[in-house]
């Protein structure tokens, strides 16, 4: 790209969490306990988000697809029902491409437009936001490489215009129901009456069907999933030997979530070299990674008046699988 046409469109900050955070205590903390866990932000370093990429093009995994369908149905529809002064930022943008679709329709709409979008990795980010500059001249972005925290401390400090939050992908999904409204109602304390949040949740279907979305043929979700042993070895000095642990994914209805695991093959011992510690698995010992919840119309109602949002509007795709939700702040 030219830089002298899209640098004065584009800014990247570094949110202050993502400096501060230490990937060695935070693996530490969760293999020393009873059960094993892992953070699911550990996913997203470059090859991580590379894998999430393919996941999303997988034919079992039809959340994007579904979602990709909405949007480009309903774009013209959200972008009308904001002024044309709204930014509009986005948690967890990965590589933009669904939100694309939005963008372009906006900008046909509106003329213009402000995009934040928040993303752990920053290699993403840039290149995400840098093809966005070269297909829209009439684009602004400011990135923040960073934490969900980090971004909304920057909604808050937005200055004048209308906001629309975007949160697709069912990412509200990985965090249990109790930690999805206390998040959303701390994105409410952020917005005032004229905002919006658009949030993207996947509904509750057959177990069939969402366990294969999370167990591909290719394997490309075992990879991925997998891929925080192999970035513990080289970022901490780690010796999990990957052919010793094997990918879970199930259905837990208690939960209402899909559960991943990582499952150790055999008993073993795993030494750390950075923080000196060596963990012991027994056979079949399971380090518990991701959930996956998923909602029914009634609990996504719930979420949000406990949250203290007001449903606007609710889409599905032709399948019925997912549902994008436009809400708006209740007083
Ligand atoms: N938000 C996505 C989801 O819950 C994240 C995701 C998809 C994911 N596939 C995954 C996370 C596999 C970990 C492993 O569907």
């Amino acid at each position: 790209m030219n830089p002298a046409t899209a640098d004065n469109r584009f800014r990247l900050i570094e949110g202050e969490q993502l400096q501060s955070e230490s990937f060695a205590e935070a693996v530490e903390a969760g293999l020393a306990r009873d059960p094993k866990r892992l953070d699911c932000r550990f996913f997203y370093d470059e090859t991580g988000s590379l894998l999430f990429e393919q996941i999303c093009e997988l034919p079992e995994y039809y959340l994007t697809r579904s979602e990709r369908e909405i949007l480009a149905r309903r774009s013209g529809e959200i972008a009308r029902r904001f002024p044309r002064d709204t930014v509009l930022v986005e948690l967890g943008s990965g590589s933009s491409v669904k939100t694309d679709l939005l963008i372009s329709v906006w900008i046909a709409e509106h003329g213009s437009l402000r995009y934040e979008p928040i993303d752990i990795s920053e290699e993403i980010l840039r290149e995400s936001s840098l093809q966005l500059l070269e297909r829209h001249r009439r684009l602004t972005v400011h990135a923040i490489a960073g934490h969900f925290e980090d971004g909304l401390r920057r909604i808050e400090a937005a200055e004048s215009g209308a906001k629309l939050v975007l949160w697709l992908g069912s990412t509200i999904g990985n965090l249990t129901r109790p930690r999805a409204v206390a998040f959303l109602r701390k994105v409410r304390e952020s917005l005032s009456e004229r905002d919006g949040l658009l949030v993207g949740i996947d509904l509750r279907k057959d177990v069939a069907i969402l366990e294969s979305a999370y167990n591909d043929a290719a394997g490309v979700t075992a990879d991925f999933n997998l891929n925080l042993l192999d970035r513990i070895n080289a970022e901490l000095g780690g010796h999990f030997n990957r052919a010793k642990f094997r990918h879970e994914a199930k259905f837990n209805p208690e939960t209402g979530s899909i559960q991943m695991f990582l499952v150790s093959e055999e008993a073993q011992e795993v030494t750390i070299d950075e923080t000196g510690s060596t963990f012991s698995f027994g056979a079949g010992e399971r380090i518990h990674t991701e959930n996956s919840h998923k909602y029914s119309i009634d609990e996504i109602d719930e979420l949000l008046r406990e949250a203290r949002f007001e449903l606007a509007e609710r889409w599905f795709d032709s399948n019925g699988l997912f549902s994008l939700n436009l809400a708006r702040p209740l007083p």
